[in-house]
């Protein structure tokens, strides 16, 4: 196991909400052991994290959400053993990384630039550059579409990993239960060209469906402060 996987770790824990449980071990088979550019996927997670610390405040709750991709990356690799692992990796550390500072344009934008020149000043060389940068611009499935199987790949992981933890829940939370109802299922539409995380996956769709449908009935406002 890389030995700095539990100082990145330790990182993460610092950063987590207060009571939000932080596992110090992987909780599946360490990929990155298996990576051929693990030194360069560290350098990526310590821009990740250093950003995000520098920026204090973590409104889109990134530090969870990370741990989340990262451990359906490690799952989803070992059901589709012919993706390129480095590629998916790099992408999972890389693919947020424009969020902060919160600006109007979009942080697929923003980041493609950051990760462009991260792979300047790494020498990273071209054909693995070009590769990331197209799967983490596409992974919002948007404006650029995923069009390499990492991609695809990398898109379905980005919006599975929502699955598994509240970022639907919170939306709710915020009368924006409808908008959660979308997300949710824009996240679903992701997973459907891969259909043994979907079969996988499908209960716990059906069950955030419902969840979401019940809350959305309590999505009233009981008086406003001015
Ligand atoms: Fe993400």
């Amino acid at each position: 196991m890389p030995g700095w996987w539990n100082g990145r770790h330790s990182a993460l824990k610092m950063l987590c909400p207060k009571g939000v449980p932080v596992r110090l071990r992987p909780r599946v088979p360490n990929i990155y052991e298996i990576c051929m550019n693990d030194e360069l996927i560290k350098k990526a997670s310590e821009k990740f994290l250093t950003r995000l610390e520098k920026h204090k405040d973590d409104p889109w709750n990134l530090a969870v959400h990370i741990r989340e991709a990262e451990k359906w990356a490690g799952k989803v690799l070992e059901k589709y053993p012919e993706a390129d692992k480095d590629v998916v990796m790099l992408s999972v550390w890389l693919h947020d990384i424009g969020h902060y500072p919160i600006q109007e344009i979009d942080h697929a934008v923003i980041l493609e630039q950051i990760a462009r020149e991260f792979f300047s000043i790494e020498k990273v060389n071209k054909e693995l550059a070009d590769k990331v940068l197209h799967c983490v611009r596409s992974h919002r499935n948007r404006d650029v579409t995923p069009a390499t199987f990492e991609a695809k790949l990398f898109a379905m992981i980005d919006s599975v990993s929502h699955f598994t933890y509240i970022p639907y829940i919170e939306m709710a939370q915020q009368g924006r239960a409808l908008d959660a109802l979308s997300k949710l299922e824009r996240d679903y539409r992701d997973v459907a060209p891969f259909p043994e995380v979907l079969k996988e996956i499908k209960p716990l769709y059906l069950a955030l469906k419902n969840l979401l449908i019940e809350l959305q009935k309590f999505d009233f406002e009981v008086w406003k402060i001015k």
